[in-house]
């Protein structure tokens, strides 16, 4: 028997993600700007493509020069999208629907408008100075540790005012904190119960990686990072004690080698998004060879029970290739970005999947069914389910925070506000409302909205994909790759081309005699032969998933 009531305890392991930004969601008061009131008008819309917990991006308040990831006020609420009574009755509607909320945690940095940085910068010897991380002697060159390479030159900045230097990974209106200081760690265990105590079930936790190094501290700072993990494993035992099924999603972009370290022995990270995996993903669609993505899947480190893999095709940053090799980014840029203005900071990509691929549904619904069968728990960047794509005129990142397209109405339905009050406007081209929208799509059988829907609904009827353990199945075609996820007495195979020509793809299962392979995407079964061998047919881009049931042991998902 299957423990099937594991998947309540551990719902992150099956569960279906989706991320959104409320600005863009929205807009319930057509001033042209997202808000929660709006959020909670879509809730329904989100519970019938089958998502189970939403991840809202920043919504505090914040002098917006980083989309809200400058936070002012970690108990906030952005006047322009509600307040703590509309956060509280999303939460509720949410529940209500079987869906989960978890938030962005930004406990690397601050605006530099927080007052805990306008103090800090006031004098060296204010209460605050500590909460953040000075230096007195000019730094080295850091150019090559700026994350964001077009407005920074270096991780410090000085301070003219107090004639010291301050550290900031990100931009230089981003100090981070000084997460040595207790104090500092109690603010933040207090911002964590803060938000679990509304109802929030857990938290997307920005930027990991950059709060855990101790670059530029010194003295009793450096003494107090000499274990850094143990600040993590701090974070998550307060946040277990709080409330025992909330989680800490991190976002780790470091090897795979690398990122055991933040999952510990099960006392830190409870999933972390697979970089590695996404961008040999798009190795291998980029080469339509399989080999690059079924070595990043082999080559995933084992993790404890109670730990798991995010997965993903798209975020609202750039799609980032800095984990591939100069020549291997060089590839994924020719087949999908070749022009300058599709590229961002030399390592990744402003564009969505739909447009990089020619707008080929073959290859976008390929993209998909991959997405929701490899091992991992599924993270959908809003618009995906319908295929919207990028505005390249945009600044940076902003190419893919376009307002949701609702319908082909004015503003795409997402607001009623004249053109020019909106956020953001909405993609100007083919891929704009006109065309690329959820009304259209809600009403035809065969709309990538209903194909990942459908997706959806496998993917959470079948555990097995979430919890299973993988394994490659041998077959002939490079081009191809066949894997199966068996979990307790569940298998299901599922066999992918990532190439335009047609394959016969013959496998042997490990089963002897007579399995039935019962299709979960259209109406077909195979029998496997007595040495548990069968041949499958796959199109130019096509992918076939089944449910396997030995034999004699017919079972329902
Ligand atoms: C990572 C976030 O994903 C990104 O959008 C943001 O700019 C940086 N962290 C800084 O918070």
């Amino acid at each position: 028997m299957t423990r099937i009531t594991e998947t309540s305890d551990q719902w992150w392991k099956t569960a279906v993600i989706y991320c959104l930004d409320v600005e863009t969601f929205l807009d319930s008061d057509g001033d042209g700007v997202g808000d929660i009131a709006g959020l909670v008008e879509r809730i329904d819309y989100l519970a019938e493509l089958g998502v189970t917990c939403l991840w809202l991006m920043p919504f505090y308040p914040t002098p917006d020069r980083d989309d809200g990831y400058d936070v002012m006020d970690f108990y906030g609420v952005d006047q322009r999208l509600g307040n703590h009574g509309d956060v509280v009755e999303l939460i509720r509607t949410a529940k209500d629907r079987g869906m989960r909320v978890i938030t962005d945690l930004l406990i690397n940095h601050t605006s530099d408008q927080h007052p805990w940085f306008k103090a800090s910068r006031k004098s060296k010897d204010n209460p605050f100075r500590d909460y953040y991380v000075w230096r007195s002697d000019t730094p080295p060159d850091t150019s090559d540790m700026a994350v964001f390479p077009d407005k920074e030159d270096g991780i410090w900045t000085y301070d003219e005012r107090t004639e010291e230097w301050y550290l900031h990974h990100f931009y230089s209106h981003q100090p981070d904190l000084n997460v040595a200081n207790p104090k500092v760690r109690d603010e933040i265990m207090k911002v964590i119960g803060f938000w679990l105590e509304l109802g929030i079930d857990g938290f997307r936790v920005d930027a990991v990686p950059f709060f855990l190094e101790d670059v530029g501290m010194s003295g009793q700072d450096a003494d107090a990072m000499a274990e850094p993990h143990d600040h993590l494993k701090n974070i998550r035992a307060f946040l277990s004690r709080r409330r025992g099924d909330a989680i800490l999603l991190g976002e780790v972009n470091v090897p795979h080698e690398e990122q055991v370290k933040y999952f510990a022995d099960g006392q830190q990270l409870h999933m972390m998004f697979d970089f590695v995996t996404m961008q040999k993903l798009y190795l291998s669609l980029a080469r339509a060879d399989a080999g690059p993505l079924t070595e990043a899947l082999l080559a995933r480190p084992q993790i404890p029970e109670d730990c798991q893999w995010a997965t993903f095709v798209r975020n609202h940053d750039e799609l980032t290739l800095d984990k591939l090799t100069e020549e291997e980014r060089q590839e994924v840029f020719a087949a999908f970005g070749p022009e300058e203005r599709m590229q961002l900071y030399g390592r990744g990509l402003k564009r969505r999947v739909p447009p990089m691929v020619d707008g080929d549904p073959r290859r976008v619904r390929l993209v998909y069914s991959l997405l929701f069968s490899l091992p991992g728990t599924p993270s959908l960047f809003y618009g995906e389910e319908i295929g919207m794509g990028e505005d390249l005129e945009a600044e940076g990142r902003m190419a893919v925070r376009t307002p949701m397209q609702w319908s082909p109405e004015k503003n795409g339905g997402f607001s009623t506000a004249p053109p020019s009050k909106l956020v953001a406007r909405p993609v100007p081209d083919g891929y704009g409302p006109q065309f690329v929208n959820a009304w259209d799509q809600m009403r035809d059988h065969d709309s990538l909205w209903n194909f990942v829907r459908h997706l959806v609904q496998i993917y959470r009827s079948h555990p097995e994909l979430g919890r299973g353990s993988f394994q490659v199945l041998d077959q002939p075609h490079p081009e191809v790759l066949a894997h199966c996820v068996t979990w307790e007495d569940r298998i299901v195979v599922a066999v992918h081309n990532l190439s335009g020509d047609a394959h016969a793809v013959p496998l042997r299962l490990d089963i002897p005699g007579g399995s039935v392979l019962e299709s979960l995407l259209s109406r077909e079964e195979h029998e496997t032969d007595d040495d548990g061998a069968v041949q499958l047919d796959l199109d130019g881009y096509g992918y076939r998933w089944f449910h396997v049931h030995p034999p004699h042991k017919l079972r329902l998902p």
